[in-house]
């Protein structure tokens, strides 16, 4: 009678272990659970910290996620900052993939040699929500593409060739359009981000074209690469102002940033936007939409940070619980000129 007592109670006592220790989340690509709550791990790795754009952009993804989480289910959200260096974002995947995150968030530093992280972080079988930087196979080539057949990675981002193509329409649609002396040429300065990167390529390309395509004729007095930055758009802006003075009719910065810097310029150099000059960027940060609306700024494009972070967020969460999701999420830019 003893010894089926003990038996019953060691029957017991497995069975409630075993409900103890099962897998959290069966069915799911992961978490843990303690005390109720589910928690996901999530690696967020930016390309810098230090850029206007992306720390909106960051700060939205953070709150978003807490916002998400509740007495079931908890994000744990882990988020460094690669410093434009890709050996310093590379040694931050492998932190992430031995840390055993349930998911990883990948803005690049380097969209040209992205094929090793984002291998790596396939092969450890951790969803990828790639954003902001569209990645380029390491020929500049679109091989990594075939990555995004893998069902756990997929791109968020904005197409920029409409973000060029509204900074082109902007000035297009001007009365003189842009043609301030009106010699039939709209005379204009180019201020690029990174060049690796698709968005400053595109921005540069589109805005042009958008002028082009209407039938009008452009000169490109001076294209420099400001790398996001509002003190290289400064410097760049304060030169070319020097160099060519009132030739220089619109100044197309690939993001506000840079137009913030060009701004600090046009004044310095006794300019004044809307009446000899126009500028425009694009991201629609709040201080140049202020700009906009008192007429010291032509226009921006609303880079929408909030809709990119909301989506990257929501997709990730899709494959922590383990739906299928799509290769490319898109979200629109928007035209701001008042
Ligand atoms: C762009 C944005 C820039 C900069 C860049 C970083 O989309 O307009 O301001 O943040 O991303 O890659």
């Amino acid at each position: 009678m003893k010894k089926a007592l003990a038996l019953i109670l060691a029957l017991v006592m497995t069975l409630a272990l075993a409900a103890c220790g099962g897998k959290a989340g069966a069915g799911t690509s992961g978490g843990s659970a303690s005390s109720g709550a589910k928690t996901y791990k999530v690696g967020v790795a930016i390309y810098q910290f230090d850029d206007n754009f992306m720390t909106l952009y960051r700060n939205e993804l953070q709150n978003y996620f807490n916002s998400l989480s509740n007495d079931s289910v908890k994000y744990d959200i882990t988020i460094v900052d690669g410093k434009n260096d890709m050996a310093e974002q590379n040694n931050q995947i492998d932190n992430f993939i031995s840390q055993g995150m349930d998911a990883i968030i990948l803005n690049l530093v380097q969209t040209s040699s992205a094929d090793a992280a984002i291998d790596k972080i396939v092969k450890a079988g951790i969803p990828l929500i790639l954003i902001n930087r569209e990645p380029l196979g390491d020929n500049g080539d679109e091989s990594y593409k075939g990555i995004l057949d893998n069902a756990k990675v997929c791109y968020v981002g904005a197409d920029a060739r409409q973000s060029g193509t509204y900074q082109g329409e902007i000035i297009r649609d001007l009365a003189n359009h842009g043609d301030v002396n009106g010699d039939g040429k709209i005379s204009y300065i180019m201020i690029e981000g990174d060049p690796e990167n698709v968005d400053a390529q595109y921005r540069t390309e589109f805005s042009i074209k958008a002028l082009t395509d209407a039938g009008l004729t452009v000169e490109c007095l001076d294209d420099q690469i400001g790398n996001w930055a509002q003190a290289k758009g400064q410097e760049i802006c304060a030169n070319d102002l020097a160099k060519y003075g009132n030739q220089v009719e619109v100044v197309f910065c690939n993001n506000d940033a840079m137009a913030l810097g060009a701004a600090t310029s046009i004044t310095a150099a006794g300019r004044t936007v809307g009446t000899d000059i126009y500028l425009v960027g694009v991201d629609a940060l709040e201080e140049c939409q202020q700009m906009v609306q008192a007429g010291t700024m032509t226009g921006t494009v609303l880079n929408d940070h909030i809709g990119q972070s909301h989506t990257a967020v929501d997709v990730t969460v899709k494959a922590l619980n383990g739906e299928s999701i799509q290769n490319y999420y898109w979200v629109d830019y928007v035209k701001v000129t008042k």
